[in-house]
């Protein structure tokens, strides 16, 4: 199939990538390059050409989704089957300051994507959203038929926007099919130490922090919150492996195949890990110590959050396979062969 990629420079876009390629499917990545690099997808070539011994079939075009006329021109020279929508802005706090900048970027672009698939006739979308919908559940593990719940920023608010836009579209048109892929915490690397996540300036999210940490670039993590009921005090996650994730985009456009509507998924492991946990984890794999204190809670975290991730196992046929250990390695991996991200090269 020939698959539309969206964001797909960024993190979880970029291994996605590699997995569609890798399955023989043609990729077409439509980035602003607004938070990612064109180095990220000449990385990407190169993975699929190591692994698969063949020239990777990826087509790279500079462009946003909420330039309409952009969108037209790509499906017209392109026969797009499905797409995979990552491209969006996805900073919690930056979101609490620039609210219209995530509602123009997550929901209008969205809307204009699906405009302009619509117009193309290309009905097959799979959607990046959150855990972050759930709100603060009453109980884990968190089950798809959970209760919507209150998200606390303008970003979650933005994944809660676009699920409701896309059930009523599909509920206008049974040509549709889509999957709303619900992620937990993504983490790690692929194996190559090719591609990785690159944050701009100071990293929001725990794993980079860590591992900017452990190199040497950030003198010491802040734990938010030391006095959470959980096991040691700390927050509790379910971080899931960018290459499992990424593979489970590639089951949800399968589950396409013979299926229309709107499916939704847990992506996560089922397991969950606190803060600490992951800071052994990496002081393990780096053989380096990661200082931290113990701060304030950070406001709008919960205590913990992790999936039941059974229903994407029974209708999708997908589970993570990749433990901590291996999300650890490969973070590190990473780190160290690109201790300044995809900058080294003078790019992005
Ligand atoms: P990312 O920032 O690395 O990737 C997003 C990509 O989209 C970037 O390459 C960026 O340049 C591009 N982009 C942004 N706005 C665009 C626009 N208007 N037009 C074209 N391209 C645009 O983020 P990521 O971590 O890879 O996340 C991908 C998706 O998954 C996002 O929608 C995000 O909200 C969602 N998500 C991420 C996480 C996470 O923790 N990383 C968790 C749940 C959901
Ligand atoms: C994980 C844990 C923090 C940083 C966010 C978004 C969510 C989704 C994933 C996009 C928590 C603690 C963190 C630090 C810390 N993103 N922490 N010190 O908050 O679970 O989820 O990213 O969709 O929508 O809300 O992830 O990585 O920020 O935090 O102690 O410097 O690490 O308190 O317990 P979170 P995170």
């Amino acid at each position: 199939m020939k698959i539309l990629v969206t964001g797909g420079a960024g993190y979880i876009g970029s291994h996605t990538a590699v997995e569609l390629l890798n399955a023989a499917h043609d990729v077409v990545v439509l980035d602003n390059y607004c938070n990612s690099s064109a180095v990220a997808l000449e990385r990407v070539a190169k993975i699929v050409a190591d692994e698969t011994g063949r020239p990777a079939q990826l087509t790279a075009v500079e462009g946003d989704i909420r330039d309409r006329a952009a969108l037209d021109t790509l499906f017209s020279e392109h026969d797009i089957d499905g797409v995979v929508h990552f491209a969006g802005l996805k900073a919690v706090g930056e979101s609490v300051a620039k609210p219209l900048e995530y509602y123009e970027n997550n929901v209008g672009g969205s809307i204009t994507l699906c405009q302009a698939m619509q117009a193309a006739g290309v009905f097959n979308l799979v959607f990046s959203s959150s855990a972050t919908v759930y709100g603060e559940p009453p109980e884990m593990p968190i089950r798809e038929d959970f209760p919507i719940g209150v998200p606390t920023n303008p970003y979650g608010r933005s994944k809660l926007m676009v699920e409701e836009v896309l059930q009523d579209l599909a509920r206008s048109n049974e040509r549709w099919s889509i999957a709303l892929l619900r992620y937990f915490n993504p983490a790690g690397a692929h194996v190559s130490g090719l591609i990785g996540e690159d944050p701009q300036g100071i990293p929001n999210n725990l794993v980079p922090y860590i591992s900017q940490v452990a190199i040497g670039a950030r003198k010491r993590l802040s734990v938010f919150g030391g006095d959470y009921p959980t096991t040691d005090g700390t927050g509790v996650r379910d971080y899931i492996h960018v290459v499992d994730l990424a593979k489970g985009h590639l089951s949800a456009l399968n589950w396409m195949q013979g299926n229309s509507g709107v499916g939704i998924w847990n992506l996560g492991t089922g397991l969950g890990y606190s803060v600490l946990d992951m800071v052994r984890g990496l002081e393990k794999a780096s053989a380096r110590e990661v200082p931290y204190e113990i701060v304030d809670r950070r406001p709008g975290d919960i205590a913990e959050c992790w999936a039941d991730a059974s229903k994407a196992a029974a209708e999708l046929g997908w589970k993570a396979e990749l433990g901590l250990d291996q999300m650890m390695a490969d973070t590190w991996r990473w780190q160290s062969m690109n201790p300044d991200g995809y900058k080294k090269q003078g790019q992005g």
